[in-house]
């Protein structure tokens, strides 16, 4: 069920606690374009460093490549882009505005209300910039519309420098961007996002085994983050969804507020993508094999998501509201590992030196080990309510006693249950839990 209030809170909370800006929001703000504030930066962050660790590092059978957003225009010839990354467009006869045509409500321009338009015409969606000292046909370069081909125009020398066998795969996280018409949703479609991608080498045969493989990790992948099943689903596409040369596609896709919606896709591409890049750039790309010296162009199986998206995902899916001593109590049910901060240290009376001193030195200490921050700012009652919001996963409250027992109290975010714990158990108790 599309629940529009809970976005207008996410959107809301992620403005108000420091997660999200709008772009150049002094200005005005640019429509598709937003900012991550200091919680968000590390929420992103804390995404990314999860699908490396699991993808590159915890398996035995991926690397990974951080490719240039500029590439040889050539690249995007051989990947199709130049000619079919399009949308269909028709323009306002009076004001000009450019629109879909399934986005024309009841025959009207919704800017002006005007009822002629111009011939559809397709719209490329690659955003175009110059090289060098001269602007002309011959320095036009685009702003990668996706991570992909990075890793296809690098295959011939992942081969050559890492000497991998199939099956292989390379993984990479970098920005890409679109000149999106209709950019909306919050961060969920902008004109300038990251993606998290894979292309996965392996033999014809192979594919539809790892094709099917790589869905459920990927699947099991934001499981295992916490995202909730309920709000999680699969979705094949059909047939007549399929480039030509694909053999199967199939989307995670999110319950948003806004309903269900893509959060990665998972393409079984064939053998098109590195046969293109061969022929355009006249290099060889096929893979030799080690034992046979069978030579052949490996299949490729590309599970592409987009780190906005999932960082949206996770946003929304933490939200929690309830009602705690009559006042309502927001709070961020973030997995510890995607939390932006894991512990805030509060001293229970700032004005108490002792306390404030032994409060700045354990966070000292903890920092070393964990993210966390110190907050005098406010009442206790405060405080833990703005960690609830940003959701840090555990408070740590000194108080006059702790001065003499050299004992604080940790208190569980989603629980609220508090614990004394002695100083010097605190760094291996909070360190069991956050894993
Ligand atoms: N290489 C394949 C590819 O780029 P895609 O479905 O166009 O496939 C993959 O994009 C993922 O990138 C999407 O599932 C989505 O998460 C993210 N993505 C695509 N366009 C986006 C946009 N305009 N804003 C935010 N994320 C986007």
């Amino acid at each position: 069920m599309p629940q529009p209030d809970l976005m207008d809170k996410v959107v809301a909370l992620a403005k108000r606690r420091g997660f999200i800006f709008q772009s150049s929001e002094i200005y005005g703000g640019l429509n598709g374009a937003w900012d991550y504030g200091p919680y968000g930066a590390e929420l992103k962050r804390n995404v990314k460093n999860a699908w490396w660790q699991s993808i590159v590092h915890f398996r035995d059978d991926m690397i990974g490549l951080d490719a240039s957003i500029l590439m040889h225009p050539r690249t995007w010839e051989a990947s199709g882009h130049t000619e079919n990354f399009a949308d269909m467009l028709v323009e306002c006869k009076k004001c000009n505005k450019r629109l879909r045509p399934d986005h024309i409500q009841g025959g009207k321009c919704p800017q002006c209300g005007n009822t002629t338009f111009s011939e559809p015409r397709a719209f490329n969606l690659m955003l175009k910039t110059s090289v060098g000292a001269m602007e002309d046909s011959s320095s036009v370069v685009y702003l990668r519309p996706e991570t992909a081909q990075g890793i296809f125009v690098n295959f011939g020398n992942v081969i050559d420098s890492t000497h991998r066998k199939l099956p292989f795969g390379i993984a990479q996280i970098g920005k890409s961007f679109r000149n999106e018409i209709t950019p909306g949703n919050f961060t969920f479609r902008t004109r300038e996002f990251e993606q998290m991608e894979i292309e996965y080498f392996c033999r014809p045969e192979q594919a539809e085994a790892k094709y099917q493989e790589w869905i459920q990790a990927r699947f099991n992948w934001y499981l295992d983050l916490g995202m909730k099943k309920e709000n999680l689903k699969l979705r094949e596409h059909a047939k007549d969804e399929l480039a030509h040369y694909a053999a199967g596609c199939t989307d995670v896709e999110y319950q948003f507020p806004f309903g269900w919606s893509e959060l990665e896709g998972i393409a079984n591409r064939g053998d098109y993508d590195l046969k293109q890049h061969a022929k355009f750039s006249g290099k060889d790309l096929q893979y030799q094999d080690p034992v046979t010296n069978e030579k052949f162009f490996p299949h490729v199986v590309e599970p592409s998501g987009g780190c906005d998206r999932a960082t949206l995902a996770f946003l929304v899916d933490a939200y929690h509201e309830e009602t705690v001593n009559d006042a309502v109590r927001v709070v961020l049910k973030f997995h510890p590992k995607l939390a932006p901060i894991k512990v805030a240290v509060l001293p229970l009376l700032k004005k108490n030196e002792g306390i404030v001193a032994m409060a700045k030195k354990i966070k000292s200490e903890l920092q070393k080990e964990m993210v966390c921050v110190y907050d005098d700012t406010a009442a206790i009652g405060k405080l833990y309510r703005r960690q609830d919001e940003v959701g840090t996963v555990f408070c740590v409250t000194v108080d006059v006693q702790s001065l003499e027992d050299k004992q604080v109290t940790v208190r569980n975010r989603d629980s609220m249950q508090q614990e004394r714990i002695p100083l010097e158990r605190l760094s291996g108790y909070l360190k069991e839990k956050l894993s």
